[in-house]
């Protein structure tokens, strides 16, 4: 069975709260509870967290075992060169996921310090982006 993560970073615990017009009503527990159904043959984990060096500690723990890694660094992938050196450190291929078209807002949202070492980019479906991100590990 392949071993998947999604790790999420700052403010995505408030989803379904948080900006709904730009992120939706959907709380992130509720979405994963249907993901997990329909990709029912495929392990999925879930690590959210608000602090940065957490999220690359979660990346080192998970970076050379997992079959894949979905990452929403939010914010933090604006601005994070630890972040994007742990994504260049680790074997596990990392798929981007946004929620929103990050290049349709404001241009400090158009930088990205780890799409340079995914192997793809997924932004603008909505919570659908964490679908395509774990298909595209299932149909390589
Ligand atoms: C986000 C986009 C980021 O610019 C923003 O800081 C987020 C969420 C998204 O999923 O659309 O917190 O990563």
């Amino acid at each position: 069975m392949k071993k998947l993560i999604i790790i999420n970073g700052p403010n995505l615990n408030l989803l379904g709260k948080r900006e709904p017009e730009i992120y939706g009503h959907q709380t992130f527990e509720d979405y994963l509870a249907r993901l997990k159904s329909k990709f029912s043959d495929v392990l999925i984990e879930y690590f959210q967290s608000n602090i940065e060096g957490e999220l690359i500690n979660k990346l080192q723990d998970v970076g050379f075992s997992y079959d894949g890694i979905i990452l929403n660094a939010a914010a933090y992938t604006h601005t994070s060169v630890g972040i994007g050196d742990a994504v260049k450190a680790i074997k596990t291929s990392v798929v981007e996921v946004h929620i929103s078209n990050t290049f349709s807002r404001e241009d400090f949202r158009h930088q990205s310090y780890i799409s340079q070492n995914a192997i793809g980019v997924i932004l603008g479906f909505g919570l659908k982006s964490y679908d395509l991100a774990v298909e595209s590990f299932l149909n390589p």
